[in-house]
């Protein structure tokens, strides 16, 4: 009798080991990686450089793009004002600059930078704007720098209506780091002098979250940068093996931090080079490639030596 329990236990804990391992297997890193055939830029384009794998982020940014871009193209009489918020080095400030180029030579694009400039810095960019005839894109970056201090808005709110006038077409993109998402930037912004001015003149739809990155996105924002790293090599990649995307995608990084991994890869490149390999990811002699390989054996075994067209 205690046998055969024994023996009933053991088959049951093996079927829920299997099943745990295909359940694993379906959903996890590898099989999202696996089913990567190509990180080609013109599948995953949202505007200029700024790419991502999403079709449901790529399709609501792809909004904002047109949201933004409409009111330069074609004059407005309303407050065509925007808030973009999301984590440190998920890609605010880029996808603004990239909006930005995208508009071409006849739109002009300044930038403010509340943490890196000082109030004479930014009273002169916006002095200089005055001066502007053309249509012109502003970026306010790091809006929620300075909580400390009074002038940062005082200076600024009023320049929010600079789209009233008919001689003039202005779009403000104000963006910050904030870990609530909006309405805790909102929040801020609020309590702040002049706070309430300034987003009062943020029309609510024009309030946004940059969608947080998927694995797959990941993957192409790696891949881009490994582009963007090759071509100032003179260098052009067609592959990056499919471990090293892998690496990428469990590895939770921001875009920023993408950015610099792709970088560093391509760096170590020779010049007659056209792939990116795994080991590339590290310095020569790195213990953590070993320490990564024997932690991820299923993915050595799946996706090394395989690789993504780019
Ligand atoms: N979607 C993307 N596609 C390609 N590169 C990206 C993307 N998002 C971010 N990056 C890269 O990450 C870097 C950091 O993004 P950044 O805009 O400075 O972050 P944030 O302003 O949110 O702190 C950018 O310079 C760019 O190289
Ligand atoms: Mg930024």
């Amino acid at each position: 009798m205690n046998e055969e329990h024994e023996l009933v236990r053991r088959l049951r804990d093996e079927i829920l080991r299997s099943f745990n391992e295909v359940l694993v297997e379906e959903n996890g890193p590898e099989k999202s990686v696996e089913n990567i055939s190509s990180l080609r830029k013109a599948e995953l384009q949202v505007v200029g450089d700024y790419n991502r794998f999403d079709p449901k982020a790529r399709v609501e940014l792809l909004g904002w793009v047109r949201a933004i871009e409409a009111p330069l193209r074609a004059k407005t009489v309303v407050r065509e004002n925007f808030l973009i918020c999301s984590g440190s080095g998920s890609g605010k400030s880029f996808f603004v600059e990239q909006v930005g180029s995208d508009l071409g030579p006849r739109v002009k694009f300044l930038r403010l930078n509340l943490a890196k400039q000082s109030e004479e810095e930014v009273s002169r960019a916006l002095a200089r704007l005055d001066r502007l005839r053309e249509p012109t894109l502003v970026l306010v970056d790091e809006i929620d720098a300075r909580t400390g201090e009074a002038w940062p808005y005082e200076r600024i709110f009023s320049y929010l209506d600079g789209n009233l006038l008919p001689t003039r077409q202005r779009v403000f993109v104000l963006a910050g780091s904030c870990q609530g998402g909006i309405r805790a930037m909102v929040d801020l912004i609020i309590s702040r002098p002049k706070g309430p001015d300034l987003l009062d003149r943020i029309p609510d739809d024009r309030r946004f979250e940059i969608p947080a990155l998927c694995r797959e996105d990941r993957a192409a924002i790696f891949a881009t940068n490994v582009g963007k790293a090759a071509a100032t090599r003179r260098m052009r990649i067609s592959q990056i093996e499919k471990l090293a995307v892998y690496y990428v995608v469990v590895s939770e990084n921001s875009s920023r931090q993408l950015r610099d991994l792709a970088y560093s890869a391509v760096s170590r490149l020779k010049a007659a080079d056209d792939r990116v390999c795994f080991d590339d990811l590290f310095r020569r002699g790195e213990q953590s490639s070993h320490t990564f390989c024997s932690a991820h054996q299923l993915a050595v075994e799946r996706l090394a030596n395989r690789w993504v067209e780019i």
